[in-house]
């Protein structure tokens, strides 16, 4: 059975993407009709990282052709769409400002609900895109460039946290310590490309909070401590200017210190929760190793492990118009006076949204 049709825009950071979903009732997959994206990462790049006012900019000039493009891949037309979604937040707010402006101003022409999407909702659930059984009671763990959450998902909207990162998410960890190691930006896939050819022992580096026994993790000590070796390392010469395999063994012993404590911590999320399935999601959820001791670390536990498709793991509008497809058949939808929400918190957005069904 065909259901309802979603175009999602997706603006909250460096990348401005479109996607249409339909829904195929509740023993399918939905169908991705279109996925498109504009990545500004070579624009920002020159600058060692995200600059908003550009990122607005860009944003407003790719997405009416972004809207285009992903009509004509879906073949269908703009009245075909039975619901506009937009990331909300939490992100860059006058990036956001661009997607959900588009998005509310076609709900409004074409008179169908505008539906506000959490960035983090939207990582959170990509795993179950693909899906056959749909989503499912299990523990999800975030690593994106902003965030690292343990949440506990008892279905959709009913997210309980379990434990976050206390200061740099894992991904920010990626992509100071390839400032440090001057490293093309976004640091994340340099590192895995280096550290695939590195020693992982090679340096002694701490897993800061590993054994505290809360579920917060914390890594801006990993940072601090490459921070203080690399001037022993480099003697007084550029991070160019060493042999490779340096520069390797140090990815390599900084992207395991980052994984074993993700893993440890997974661990204990999935005890304390007693779920038996775990979604991985997020931009860092692309990581080559991770993921491969994720997958032994489970085997092992007999755990099933979810993963998100390559294509969804960094910013999409796929992983938005999955989550607004839910949503909107569970019957949910947001006024047009929606403002965006720079710091919008997964957890409130669960309860506006009760509050909002139950008015
Ligand atoms: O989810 P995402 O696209 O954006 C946010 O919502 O933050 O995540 C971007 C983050 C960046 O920090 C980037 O360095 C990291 O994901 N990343 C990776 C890899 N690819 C992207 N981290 C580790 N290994 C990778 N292969
Ligand atoms: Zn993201």
């Amino acid at each position: 059975m065909k259901g309802s049709i979603i175009l999602a825009i997706e603006s909250s950071c460096d990348e401005t993407a479109v996607a249409i979903m339909q829904g195929m009732g509740e023993t399918s997959a939905p169908r991705l009709l279109a996925s498109v994206i504009s990545s500004q990462i070579p624009l920002h790049r020159e600058y060692g990282g995200v600059i908003p006012e550009l990122a607005s900019r860009n944003h407003s000039l790719a997405l009416p052709p972004l809207v285009r493009e992903a009509l004509h891949r879906a073949e269908i037309d703009i009245t075909d769409v039975d619901a506009f979604a937009a990331t909300t937040g939490p992100g860059l707010v006058a990036a956001l400002i661009v997607g959900n402006t588009t998005a509310k101003a076609l709900a409004l022409a074409l008179n169908k609900p505008f539906i506000a999407i959490n960035h983090l909702e939207g990582h959170l659930l990509s795993p179950f895109i693909t899906d056959e059984q749909g989503l499912c009671p299990h523990l999800g763990l975030i690593v994106s460039g902003g965030h690292t959450l343990f949440i506990d998902v008892e279905g959709l909207g009913q997210y309980g946290l379990l434990g976050r990162s206390v200061d740099d998410a894992a991904g920010e960890a990626f992509d100071k310590i390839e400032k440090m190691l001057e490293l093309p930006y976004p640091g994340g896939p340099e590192m895995d490309l280096r550290a695939q050819r590195g020693n992982a022992k090679a340096y002694a580096l701490p897993r800061p909070m590993i054994h505290a026994n809360h579920g917060d993790v914390s890594f801006s000590g990993l940072k601090t401590a490459v921070l203080y070796l690399l001037p022993e390392i480099l003697q007084g010469k550029s991070p160019h200017e060493i042999p490779e395999a340096i520069i390797c063994d140090l990815c390599a012993s900084a992207q395991q210190a980052i994984i074993d404590v993700l893993i440890h911590k997974l661990k204990r999320a999935l005890t304390l929760s007693g779920r038996r399935t775990l979604a991985l999601s997020g931009g860092v959820s692309c990581n080559s190793a991770l993921r491969q001791q994720l997958v032994e670390a489970c085997q092992l536990m007999g755990i099933e492990l979810l993963l998100p498709d390559y294509s969804m793991t960094t910013d999409n509008a796929a992983m938005i118009a999955y989550s607004a497809l839910l949503h909107h058949e569970a019957g949910h939808s947001n006024p047009l006076s929606t403002p965006v929400d720079p710091n919008y918190p997964l957890f409130a957005t669960v309860s506006q949204r009760v509050q909002q069904k139950s008015l």
